[in-house]
């Protein structure tokens, strides 16, 4: 069971699924959504269409079409509105989801973007702590996911991680 931190551009991450930090239509936007629209091809809005959206806080899988990626799973973040308002549960469900979603469709390499921490500003260190929880404890007990990938676009956001995970280890003694 690994858990890698890496830095680069997700739609070229030749992993089972990508996740794809989505809104609730599904129907694309800015961001890693439109990074990975643009990759994948038409067939992926196509598909998304047929989804007829998605909650916050869930999940949606479809084919990865021209991605190198076999499946994309699209989860709509939180937006961050100070933090009373339900968000770091919101986004621990995102994590789940995608990882439970995983499982069922068989992928055994999953790679996620930092969601929520772009359009949606979700405090960064914040965001990290609850990404790094919620993969280290679906991976003591995960069947088929053997290897998940945070795929962070720039240094900031790689260094998050890191420490997010270097405290994890710390507390787990
Ligand atoms: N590969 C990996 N990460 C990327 C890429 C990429 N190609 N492009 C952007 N990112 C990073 C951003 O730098 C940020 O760290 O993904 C993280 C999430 O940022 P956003 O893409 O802005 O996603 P989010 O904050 O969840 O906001 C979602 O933005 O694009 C719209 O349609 C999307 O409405 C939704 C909202």
């Amino acid at each position: 069971m690994a858990f890698h931190i890496i830095a680069g551009d997700i739609t070229a991450v030749a992993a089972d699924a990508i996740v794809n930090a989505a809104n609730t239509s599904l129907l694309g936007g800015g961001g890693v959504d439109g990074a990975i629209h643009r990759a994948a091809g038409p067939e992926l809005l196509a598909e998304c269409r047929t989804l007829h959206g998605c909650a916050t806080g869930q999940a949606k899988i479809t084919a990865g079409y021209r991605l190198p990626a076999k499946h994309v799973i699209h989860t709509p973040g939180p937006i961050w509105r100070g933090g009373r308002s339900g968000e770091d549960a919101m986004l621990a469900s995102c994590y789940r989801s995608c990882l439970r979603l995983a499982e069922e469709n068989g992928c055994r390499t999953v790679a996620f973007p930092s969601v929520s921490t772009g359009v949606y500003r979700f405090p960064l260190d914040r965001a990290a702590e609850i990404a790094v929880r919620e993969i280290t404890v679906f991976l003591k007990t995960a069947r088929v996911v053997r290897e998940v990938t945070m795929v962070c676009f720039d240094g900031e956001t790689k260094a998050a991680y890191e420490s997010a995970r270097k405290r994890a280890r710390e507390t787990a003694g």
